[in-house]
């Protein structure tokens, strides 16, 4: 079944199907442009800038935000927050549902051929003023997914019911189901941390991955296995499709006190996935679609997966 029956089919709100097969069309360009790379002009690829969040933007995070926008204009939206922009776009309508994206997410894997991706986040403004719009917490999705541009071009996305793989099938350019029911294992023996950083953790990260790492003659009597790819996509494709627990914790360097993660673009609708799939989304305590979003950029700790994991790290951060 292709993208766009599906959503005919399944997808109550017509504007909403809308905005989706118009993003999974961005998407595609997005794809398609990745992989001509190498015709960027030089004098592209070496401007640098610097995003709000003090991180280094890419010319191709630059041009998927641009992709994006391009499609979001000829889209039923009212307004449109990205990692790239500073502030939210008004594009002055009166259209229900705004959206939050990380145009580009893995980006430190551009030049190393490594799969990247873009997340999105599709709220109704219930009646708010944009800019508190643009505030609400998670739990307001419709629909979040996101496309990881790697061997395949594939794309993971929820309406609320469920969560669903879909590949892109380059002869006709679409996307065509590979999985209608995706189904995250409760149990794993995987997980996904920085482990560069284990002198920054908590104590709760610490004890956690310690744990782990003494294996079967340790507290768990069963041995772990590591893969850490550097873009958050790359590590939830693989935990929705095999299981596993990520997490990026709070930690001691002070631009992370909070997190890495961008809580909007990126940690919001990966929850909101990774829950329809039968997983767990946390920050630590609270599930990550409860808590409050006080701005567009704010950073949060993200842990999520395997929800026997997930537990089992949250009973460390409740005995904090
Ligand atoms: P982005 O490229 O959109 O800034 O996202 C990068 C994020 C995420 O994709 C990944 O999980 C994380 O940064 C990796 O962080 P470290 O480089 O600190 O491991
Ligand atoms: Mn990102
Ligand atoms: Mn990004």
């Amino acid at each position: 079944m292709l993208l766009k029956e599906y959503l005919t089919d399944n997808c109550e709100n017509e504007q909403l199907a809308i905005i989706i097969n118009n993003l999974a069309d961005a998407a595609i360009l997005i794809s398609k442009t990745i992989k001509t790379i190498n015709k960027i002009s030089q004098s592209e690829v070496n401007k640098k800038s610097i995003n709000v969040d003090g991180d280094l933007q890419k010319p191709l995070d630059i041009k998927s935000d641009e992709i994006i926008i391009d499609y979001l204009k000829k889209s039923p939206v009212a307004g449109y927050a990205s990692e790239e922009q500073e502030g939210f776009i008004d594009f002055k309508n009166n259209n229900e549902f705004i959206v939050f994206a990380d145009p580009l997410d893995g980006s430190s894997n551009i030049d190393v051929n490594v799969s990247i991706g873009t997340i999105f986040s599709i709220m109704p403004k219930n009646n708010l003023l944009l800019d508190k719009a643009f505030t609400q917490s998670g739990a307001k999705q419709k629909s979040s997914g996101f496309f990881v541009y790697g061997p395949q071009t594939t794309f993971f996305l929820t309406l609320g019911k469920g969560t669903l793989l879909f590949a892109l099938d380059e002869n006709i350019e679409m996307f065509v189901i590979i999985n209608d029911e995706v189904s995250i294992p409760k149990s794993t023996s995987e997980f996904a941390i920085n482990a560069a950083y284990k002198r920054y953790w908590n104590s709760p990260t610490a004890k956690y991955i310690q744990d782990c790492q003494d294996g079967e003659e340790g507290s768990r009597k069963k041995n772990f296995g590591m893969r850490w790819v550097g873009s958050l996509v790359a590590d939830a494709s693989r935990i929705l499709i095999r299981g596993g627990v990520f997490l990026y914790p709070s930690d001691a360097r002070t631009k992370y006190k909070n997190g890495r993660l961008r809580l909007t673009y990126e940690a919001n609708p990966i929850a909101f996935l990774i829950e329809q799939a039968g997983g767990k989304a946390i920050n630590g305590i609270d599930d990550i679609l409860t808590v409050p979003v006080k701005n567009i950029h704010q950073r949060s700790p993200l842990v999520f997966g395997s929800s026997d994991e997930v537990i089992i790290y949250r009973k460390h951060c409740e005995n904090l």
